[in-house]
């Protein structure tokens, strides 16, 4: 069985870490956590993108040598993927001597092989996005676009590279993969771009305007475009582990697809003679408080500190349940808060409180087995069938990608958890001593704790560590692969259970470095 490679985009590392970035993190492990509970065999890679100018234009800034500065930067983003718990199995730097020889390698094969050629440029050029623009870039009123920043008239020599002649093939790749694009819509956007004449791309700048790049191998008066270096990474972290080439899934932001990954890449790929990417999926934006993220403004989410004030599974089960991928979504702390508040302190919390509470009060703190003609009354039934109807759907829906729907309906199985426990009231029951009134208090706490073990099993992608405290306080250790785990079978029967847990704090009151509600 080939290994499932999936990877995230390489962050710049012209600043720290943000939001966006921890999101594209979090939804990229989330993935990879449930590819592997799925049974497959999973290789997921993250790291940063440390050349071209930005880089060298922040690290001018502070004054230091680009390497220093990489190196003190990187540091950030490997720090931010450990407190976040991102299972990635690699990290890689494209200074890295074993990204930039296979840079160098791919260079020099497409040069012998005629796929490079060096002509004369003569155009606009945008430092910003480090890219010649063409007339059709231009607004209406013949301004260019504030993104581009500052725009500059260049005549240059420079080497191109001839994706104009693969054009062709990616309409037809594009439109015999229909999976290739994820959401789908967007595949329409690439056509779309493709639906005019592609331009060969020039991958090359001259020294004497950026240093910090990885020389051409057949001319040292050049460093390699960003993009073309950039894209490699996917590529040369796994060139000499077998099985894992092509990547089955990129995972990356929408600003980013076209043209880099939907076309530059796997043009790359096919003229090196290199097996092509499954399948792009492309995210959407956070917003903060309805506004872009700058930190110009002060409307910025710093995530390490957001997790240390909040928790790690709080800040990755928001991302994931506001979020439907690829749409874009808003960031503001009165929504995280309120989620928290009634998903996960409120529900959750509750259920986890109320069944350590009772089964301590009623049952010695021993998880009993339930009695078995109490098992086919109406609560208990319908809680089952809610379960069985809950976990077919939470499967497909995460094959889907569906994931804030997925955790909705894992959440509403607990909500039904709690009324059943209410329908039930155990502290009731516990008031009793006639043998059928302790028969259904049995039946209730032994239904009640696992109908949690059951919940805190489908969310361990998303909160793996809450999924691992839930289990600790019931007493339970996993066995077995993960959709056997999601059998309701009463395996908790004889376990005990602790005395009380706090998963989900009340949150503090927010400081300056988060989200201003
Ligand atoms: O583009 N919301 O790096 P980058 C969601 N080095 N995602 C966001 C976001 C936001 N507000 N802001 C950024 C680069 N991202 C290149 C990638 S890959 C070979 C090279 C996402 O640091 C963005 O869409 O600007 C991208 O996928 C990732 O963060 C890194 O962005
Ligand atoms: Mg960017």
């Amino acid at each position: 069985m080939k290994t499932f490679y999936i990877t995230t985009a390489i962050d710049y590392v012209n600043g720290s870490p943000h939001l966006g970035h921890a999101y594209e993190k979090v939804l990229t492990d989330v993935i990879a956590r449930f590819r592997r509970q799925m049974g497959d065999s999973v290789y997921f890679l993250t790291g940063v993108d440390e050349h071209g100018q930005k880089v060298q234009q922040s690290a001018k800034k502070r004054g230091i040598a680009p390497q220093a500065f990489c190196d003190e930067v990187s540091q950030e983003f490997r720090a931010m993927c450990a407190k976040l718990n991102i299972s990635n199995d690699d990290f890689i730097r494209t200074t890295e001597p074993r990204h930039k020889s296979v840079v160098s390698r791919l260079l020099q094969q497409l040069f012998d092989q005629g796929e490079i050629y060096k002509a004369e440029y003569q155009g606009f050029y945008s430092t910003r996005q480090e890219q010649f623009l063409q007339e059709k870039d231009r607004q209406p009123d013949g301004s260019w676009p504030e993104i581009f920043g500052e725009v500059t008239q260049i005549t240059e020599s420079n080497y191109f590279f001839k994706l104009a002649k693969y054009q062709d093939w990616l309409i037809q790749h594009l439109k015999e993969n229909e999976n290739f694009i994820f959401p789908r819509y967007r595949q329409k956007q690439v056509l779309e771009f493709l639906s005019e004449p592609l331009n060969d791309l020039c991958i090359s700048r001259p020294r004497e305007r950026l240093e910090w790049g990885i020389e051409l191998p057949f001319d040292s008066g050049y460093v390699t475009y960003v993009w073309f270096d950039a894209l490699v990474n996917y590529y040369s972290a796994v060139e000499d582990k077998p099985g894992i080439w092509p990547a089955d899934f990129h995972v990356i932001g929408k600003d980013i697809l076209v043209p880099p990954h939907a076309v530059y890449w796997p043009i790359m790929l096919k003229a090196c003679g290199l097996p092509t990417p499954k399948s792009i999926l492309a995210h959407g934006w956070w917003s903060i408080n309805g506004t872009k993220m700058s930190k110009s403004t002060g409307n910025f989410v710093e995530p390490m500190a957001f997790a240390d004030q909040y928790g790690v599974d709080a800040l990755r089960f928001f991302m994931i349940r506001e979020m439907s991928v690829g749409q874009d979504s808003d960031f503001s702390l009165n929504q995280f808060l309120s989620r928290y508040n009634s998903e996960l302190a409120n529900n959750l919390g509750n259920l986890v409180n109320r069944t350590l509470n009772m089964t301590n009060r009623f049952a010695g703190g021993v998880v009993p087995a339930p009695d078995a003609t109490s098992l086919i009354l109406e609560p208990e039934r319908e809680l089952h069938a809610l379960w069985e109807k809950t976990r077919e759907e939470f499967i497909t829906l995460c094959e889907g990608f569906q994931f804030h729907i997925a955790l909705e309906r894992a959440f509403a199985f607990v909500t039904a958890t709690n009324r059943y426990v209410e329908q039930r009231a155990p502290w009731k029951l516990g008031k009793s001593t006639e043998a059928a009134d302790q028969a259904l208090l049995r039946t209730s706490l032994a239904t009640m704790a696992e109908a949690l073990r059951l919940a805190a099993s489908l969310l361990p992608a998303v909160m793996p560590t809450t999924t691992e405290k839930i289990y600790g306080v019931l007493g339970y250790t996993a066995t077995g692969s993960w959709r056997e785990r999601l059998v309701w079978d009463h395996r908790l029967t004889g376990a005990k259970v602790a005395e009380t847990a706090i998963l989900f704090p009340r949150p503090q009151a927010p400081e300056a470095g988060a989200a201003k509600a």
